[in-house]
């Protein structure tokens, strides 16, 4: 399925008005790793509470020790403070980084703002080398815009 596919479902997924958030959620990291070939760890992260932590949300691909993730630690405690999309071709390059599988070769971080604050995020890992384009920068945004309506 093409990126352009991807969107409507991703649509049809958050205004699905009988499933919980969390359900909805997992759909949608469900849809991403079953559709895109390098997608192979799709999760979510939200700022825990009143802390300078992320906690982890629904998620596919392997489970990771990695639940709770201090504001500055690893990519994504880092777009929590940048609110800025972070791709990471190489993870091998990172010194900040917080490795969940040694099958890992890629990252990208997009953040999530509900009324212009940070409030996620939506972590993609590949196990394909330097993988990701503006492409799947868009889509992600997208993504993140339509989970926003759920939060
Ligand atoms: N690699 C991430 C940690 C989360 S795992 O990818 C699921 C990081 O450096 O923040």
């Amino acid at each position: 399925m093409n990126f352009e596919n991807l969107q409507p479902k991703v649509a049809e997924i958050v205004s699905t008005a009988n499933e919980t958030v969390e359900n909805r959620l997992y759909q949608i990291c469900r849809l991403l790793q079953e559709q895109v070939p390098y997608y192979d760890w799709v999760g979510f992260y939200f700022k825990n509470g009143d802390k300078n932590e992320l906690k982890l949300g629904p998620y596919v691909g392997e489970p990771t020790d990695h639940t709770i993730i201090p504001f500055g630690k690893g990519i994504c405690g880092q777009v929590a403070l940048s609110n800025e999309n972070f791709v990471v071709p190489d993870v091998n390059a990172q010194d900040n980084y917080i490795a969940c599988s040694i099958h890992v070769k890629a990252e990208i971080v997009v953040p999530i703002f509900v009324n212009g604050e940070n409030i996620g995020q939506i972590d993609i890992d590949s196990n394909t080398a330097d993988p990701f384009t503006e492409k799947d920068e868009r889509l992600l945004e997208f993504v993140c815009l339509e989970v926003s309506k759920l939060l």
